[in-house]
């Protein structure tokens, strides 16, 4: 029970990560407001009696949502102690000599904007709370190309600096703030923004479920889980001396190119070895 007698909001909460995070904080004992803008995934996930989850229906590309939705929270419990800044979507898939500026705006404002005014608006309501803790879904997007459409990689490595900026900020109130890198995780995120009939959307789900389970080292797919057991850490007093930093959750997808973990991988130097073997072959 490390979250008895704490309050935490948790963003994006309806679905996926942020939905299993907030039944991980709640079956801990913490009081937990989930926000989103899909209400019925919301009703949904207080219905099924996890603990102590308060759904408020927010949209986090509005300030004003945000603001009332931590001011509610501190309303109704005394203050903050966690946020999770978790919502988000794929955001624009153009590249960056087709995107738009409004397709881009949207997209910055959805995955940095609400970010920062998540802390923004929390921070009042945070200050000198011991543990006090803030915990921002970053991505492995933020390391490099090729994991995501470019302006959510480029969102994402933002909301990676703005967790160490704000780190620096929030020190003399005694706020931790952390960032988690998830990898490839199983979740709508893939699929909610496809605009795919619904027995097409399962097949698509399907076939993202079997190349998440190949796609890094750990040979299985990402869970939710293992988002939410990471952001419970960072959240807890077991990472009391952890701060500013990005912790990658990724099975190991960002460690190298897939040839130096699988060896079916074909790579220049498994050419080069048989090669040699043949070249020795023949010789001989
Ligand atoms: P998901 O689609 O299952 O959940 C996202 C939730 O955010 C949904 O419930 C959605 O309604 C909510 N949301 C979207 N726009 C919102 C808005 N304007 N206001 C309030 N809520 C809003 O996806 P998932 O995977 O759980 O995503 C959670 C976070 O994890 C996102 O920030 C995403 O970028 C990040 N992430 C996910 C990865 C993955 O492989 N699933 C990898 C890396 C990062």
């Amino acid at each position: 029970m490390r979250f008895s007698g704490k309050t935490i909001v948790v963003t994006g909460a309806a679905s996926g990560i942020g939905a299993e995070t907030a039944r991980l904080f709640a079956r801990e004992g913490g009081v937990v407001f989930a926000a989103d803008i899909d209400a019925e995934g919301g009703d949904r996930l207080v219905a099924e009696g996890a603990g102590d989850i308060r759904f408020v229906s927010t949209d986090v590309c509005s300030t004003e949502a945000i603001e009332a939705l931590m001011d509610r929270a501190a309303g109704e419990t005394g203050g903050i102690d966690v946020v999770f800044n978790n919502a988000g979507a794929g955001g624009a898939r153009e590249k960056i000599h087709e995107i738009e500026p409004e397709a881009w705006d949207r997209t910055m404002d959805l995955l940095v904007r609400s970010v920062a005014f998540g802390i923004r608006y929390a921070v009042p309501h945070m200050k000198d709370r011991p543990g006090a803790a803030i915990v921002n879904t970053a991505s492995v997007a933020a390391t490099g190309s090729g994991y995501s459409p470019t302006a959510y990689a480029v969102a994402k490595a933002a909301v990676l600096h703005l967790t160490k900026v704000a780190a620096a900020d929030l020190a003399q109130f005694g706020i931790r703030v952390n960032a988690i890198l998830p990898g490839f995780i199983n979740t709508n995120i893939f699929t909610s923004s496809l605009d795919l009939p619904d027995k097409t959307k399962s097949i698509a789900k399907a076939m993202i479920a079997q190349a998440s389970a190949n796609a890094q080292p750990v040979k299985r797919g990402g869970q939710p889980r293992d988002i939410a057991e990471a952001c419970a850490f960072l959240a807890s007093e077991a990472a009391g001396f952890v701060n500013g930093t990005g912790l990658l959750v990724d099975g190991g997808l960002t460690i190298g190119q897939r040839p130096s973990w699988d060896p079916e991988a074909p790579s220049a130097l498994g050419m080069l070895a048989a090669l040699e073997e043949q070249a020795k072959a023949s010789a001989g």
